[in-house]
């Protein structure tokens, strides 16, 4: 199912996996461009482990082999997080580049040894994220919030809606309430909608009286890395056709994030 001239094909449950489009672009302007974003089964933060998983391979499986893309990025923590190997498993010769919680680069830089990780309530209860800790930040205390309401304000940024200042507040209120909170200095984006919204988070954190400066980290970087590297050496197109979204759920969801998508590069819809 892997197709030498095929797309890189993205995959989320909505907007997000546009964060990790951005750094992808940059580095791979000429790159051919499938996003799926699976509106149908919008949000995945907020479903179980069995939901996600079966969701997000059947899904991955069907758009394969209608696209036959080149790579396949899981632009997602929590589908990452849950099936990345069950679907490395399943769609075993196309390479699939998965997105896992900033805290290896966390731990390199925080200086008071307390970090937070916003998520998803799926991905922060996730096995996969204590052993991330375990392995690369065995030093710190890791805080762990799952903020589903930031998922929906980064959805509503991207259609021009404006950003409820309160659930910015919430969501790192969330973490500071914590054991040692007071302490964090750094705060891990661990889905892939947060950095859509890091003006605002930045902002948030800033507001006076409110404790320590906070450095927010992403993966977005670090995978377009990797995505360049296992893709070097590939022959591209002299010019890139537009980037398309392959949408699982009604088309007109998307008139709103015209503006949004054009911004990354994606002026074709279409639905799966
Ligand atoms: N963007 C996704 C993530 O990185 C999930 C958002 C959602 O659907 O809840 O976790």
């Amino acid at each position: 199912m892997r197709g030498s001239g095929g797309p890189i094909l993205l995959l989320d449950s909505g907007v997000g996996g546009l964060s990790i489009l951005g750094a992808v672009r940059k580095r791979l302007p000429a790159a051919p461009i499938a996003y799926c974003a699976d509106t149908a089964g919008f949000p995945y933060g907020t479903k179980t482990e069995a939901e996600i998983s079966a969701r997000v391979s059947g899904l991955l499986g069907r758009l394969a082999e209608r696209l036959r893309p080149r790579l396949i990025v899981i632009a997602c923590n929590t589908a990452s997080t849950i099936a990345l190997a069950h679907v490395r498993g399943v769609l075993g010769d196309v390479p699939i580049v998965g997105t896992v919680p900033a805290i290896k680069p966390a731990a390199e830089t925080s200086r008071s040894r307390v970090i937070g990780v916003l998520g998803t309530p799926a991905t922060v209860r996730q096995p996969y994220v204590d052993d991330l800790a375990l392995r690369f930040a065995a030093d710190c205390r890791i805080l762990r919030h799952g903020a589903p309401a930031l998922v929906e304000a980064a959805e509503a940024k991207l259609r021009g809606r404006p950003v409820d200042g309160a659930v910015l507040a919430a969501a790192l209120d969330g973490l500071r309430v914590q054991t040692d909170g007071h302490l964090m200095d750094t705060v891990v984006l661990a889905c892939t909608h947060f950095p859509l919204l890091r003006p605002e988070l930045e902002e948030a954190a800033a507001r006076p009286g409110i404790g320590r400066p906070l450095a927010f980290l992403d993966g977005a970087a670090g995978i377009a890395r990797r995505v360049a590297q296992l893709l070097e050496g590939a022959r591209w197109p002299q010019r890139p056709p537009p980037g398309r979204i392959v949408a699982t759920g009604p088309l007109e969801a998307l008139a709103t994030l015209r503006a949004a998508l054009h911004g990354f590069g994606i002026t074709r819809m279409e639905s799966l």
